[in-house]
């Protein structure tokens, strides 16, 4: 009779947990970016959002919101630090103002080619710098890539670094950016990527740097056609959370999200060497593009152009971390 009645009450708490639980409200993780959904950043954001629902049976829900429809990355980190959204995704650059040492991604012709840059971005350096996240409260969780930049412009085409003398050009908040433009002779000017289009067509700016895919989705082209495949430096992300919000999810909730930062990381690298190739010939396809592909001779003036200013970097960045990062790639051709 008495064990009858303690199986019952064992049944009975059993469901009560399912019900309980089939009812818990799953997590939110507001996910901002400024990007349109068909970059390597965008479709990574989505393919996140969807094995975080499959991999925790719904318990996490993320919601995307791309195009800058919550906040410009600068608002957006503010966000993240306030709790008001859980991830984003901005360009390194944008990290400047809270980790200066940052930077490093942003000095021209510092990394050889992607083998390059991945050593670095996945070794010592690369990891130095996610380690800086914390003192802000927030957890940089991977580095995700867009591609190498090119320059375009609607004044005439630029071949040589003295073509840009006297060109305003739109960049991103970061000193080396600043500099790198300088050293051309050109005017740069911080503005939020949302407001480029229209600063290109209303002749606020000149030019801009972008990699393929942005230049593409957001058809800076149509309003810069003047194109320079200089390569001249990179642009890629740190997927960022807040560091309190991730250290309170439940240790097997954040065991799942690792592995899926994990693989949603190696879809958006290989998506973004893809794209870009892909991205490239649609912007070429356009009639009133004029591509300027440099010599190898030419690029090198454009390298020796702009290294020179890799000294006024060496106390913010640090002297050590541009070495080391110089180092780690010997030997890659
Ligand atoms: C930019 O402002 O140019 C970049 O942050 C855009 C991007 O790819 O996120």
């Amino acid at each position: 009779m008495r064990r009858g009645l303690l199986q019952a009450v064992m049944v009975l708490l059993v469901s009560l947990v399912f019900v309980v639980s089939s009812f818990a409200k799953p997590i939110i993780i507001k996910f901002s970016h400024v990007v349109a959904v068909d970059t390597p950043k965008g479709k990574a954001a989505e393919y996140f959002a969807k094995i975080v629902k499959e991999r925790t049976h719904g318990k996490v829900i993320v919601k995307v919101y791309p195009n800058a429809m919550l906040y410009d990355d600068r608002a957006a980190i503010e966000a993240l630090q306030m709790g008001a959204i859980q991830m984003a995704c901005p360009a390194t650059a944008k990290f400047t103002g809270w980790i200066p040492e940052i930077q490093l991604f942003d000095l021209p012709f510092l990394f050889k080619n992607s083998e390059g840059l991945h050593k670095v971005m996945d070794g010592p350096v690369g990891k130095k710098i996610l380690n800086l996240f914390r003192r802000k409260g927030l957890l940089g969780l991977a580095y995700w890539d867009n591609g190498f930049k090119v320059l375009s412009n609607n004044k005439h085409p630029i071949v040589l670094p003295k073509d840009c003398k006297g060109l305003k050009f739109r960049i991103m908040s970061s000193r080396v950016l600043e500099a790198q433009f300088k050293a051309l002779g050109a005017s740069p000017q911080v503005l939020p990527f949302s407001e480029v289009y229209s600063a290109l067509e209303q002749g606020v700016v000149d030019g801009c740097e972008n990699p393929w895919s942005n230049l593409y989705t957001k058809k800076f082209y149509e309003v810069a056609p003047y194109t320079t495949e200089t390569y001249h430096g990179y642009l890629g992300y740190v997927l960022v959370t807040n560091a309190k919000f991730w250290d309170s999810l439940p240790p097997k909730i954040r065991k799942i999200l690792e592995g899926c930062v994990r693989d949603a990381t190696a879809y958006e690298r290989k998506l973004a060497e893809e794209l870009a190739k892909k991205q490239r010939a649609l912007v070429l396809k356009d009639p009133k593009v004029k591509d300027v592909v440099l010599t190898p001779a030419q690029r090198e003036i454009w390298r020796k152009t702009l290294v020179k200013i890799y000294p006024k970097f060496y106390k913010v960045i640090g002297k050590d971390l541009i070495e080391e990062a110089i180092k780690e790639q010997q030997g890659i051709k």
